[in-house]
């Protein structure tokens, strides 16, 4: 299978060695809403360092949807210690679908971690997000499938312009700041002002979601592909970083999509295998079988968080591509 063509026409040229951060998402809790203390990012941030067969240099790179220890007011989340501990770098996400009070906590928990970690911490921070997802959970489709609350476009403006102030004369000066959002927000120009106001925009996109077209796994490559061009036509030049993307190893169909692990290997090899080393990438998801298991599971390692994958990550099928694009 040519796994790199489709790809490799979107970006035109052939990759050069240039920097890509790697990583997954994290979230602040488990599957029964414990929350995560720092020995448990540690043990995650860990594992992805050492993940049996990794491409490249590894997932080094942790997104986060909060800078808030679950559980409480406004103490910074205890991932920002283990990141320091692992030398994991950070794109921290601020909570902006919870109103102005919710906004005030999240800035009040960055200034509170740039002033115990200092720059230990903020040498660590490739970008921070401000929100993720908030457009589409206001969207009628959102709302259709009770995604919960949201925020519309003028109050994410105002957030990421409180977020510019917060950093501006602190170690987190200089530090891109943009959005995460599912690829159908970014290509509606009702949204156009958060496309504004962001230095870099992060992409959401799942075939597995997209049960209106036809998207079984191997109409996966095809969606994600037609996703990331249909958002970079519109974001004007700015970069889009692959915020999340995966496909699930249980759980239910969801229109032609069939979750498996053979599926979501697949998924990888030819979406993941691809991107990783050229563009900035933070799959979904390490694992999120912890303290059981969500329906559907997206995670590529057990609830017993091992370094060996449920499926081979090498990327050995798309090494040979990358090899006839530095030889032409
Ligand atoms: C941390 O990782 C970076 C690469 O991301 C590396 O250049 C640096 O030397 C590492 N620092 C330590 C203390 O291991």
């Amino acid at each position: 299978m040519r796994i790199g063509l489709g790809l490799a026409a979107l970006s035109a040229v052939c990759p050069s060695a240039r920097a890509a951060y790697q990583g997954f998402n994290y979230g602040a809790f488990f599957t029964d809403n414990t929350p995560k203390m720092q020995a448990d990012f540690e043990a995650e941030f860990k594992t992805a360092q050492n993940l049996v067969g990794a491409p490249g240099s590894g997932f080094t790179s942790a997104r986060l949807y909060t800078m808030i220890q679950w559980g409480t007011p406004s103490t910074p989340i205890s991932a920002i210690p283990a990141a320091i501990a692992t030398n994991t770098t950070l794109l921290l996400g601020l909570w902006a679908s919870a109103g102005d009070a919710g906004i005030a906590s999240e800035l009040a928990a960055l200034s509170a971690a740039v002033t115990t970690y200092g720059k230990a911490f903020t040498d660590l921070v490739v970008g921070i997000s401000v929100g993720s997802e908030d457009l589409y959970r206001s969207s009628p489709t959102g709302k259709a499938h009770s995604a919960g609350a949201g925020s519309y476009p003028a109050a994410l403006v105002g957030y990421i312009e409180r977020a510019r102030d917060a950093i501006k004369s602190t170690g987190l000066a200089g530090v891109p700041v943009g959005h995460v959002d599912t690829w159908t927000e970014w290509v509606d120009p009702a949204n156009q002002a958060v496309m504004d106001a962001v230095d870099w925009v992060g992409m959401d996109a799942y075939s597995y979601w997209q049960s209106l077209v036809p998207n079984g796994a191997e109409r996966g490559r095809a969606l994600f592909e037609d996703a990331l061009a249909r958002t970079r036509a519109r974001v004007g030049g700015r970069p889009v970083w692959i915020t999340e993307t995966g496909f699930p190893v249980s759980g239910e169909t969801s229109g032609e999509a069939v979750p498996s692990v053979e599926n979501a290997k697949r998924f990888w090899d030819e979406v993941g295998c691809p991107l990783f080393g050229r563009e900035n990438v933070w799959w979904y998801i390490l694992r999120d079988a912890g303290r059981g298991r969500p329906v559907p599971s997206f995670g590529i390692v057990g609830e017993a968080l091992g370094t060996t994958p449920v499926f081979d990550i090498s990327c050995e099928a798309v090494e040979k591509e990358e090899e006839s694009c530095d030889a032409a």
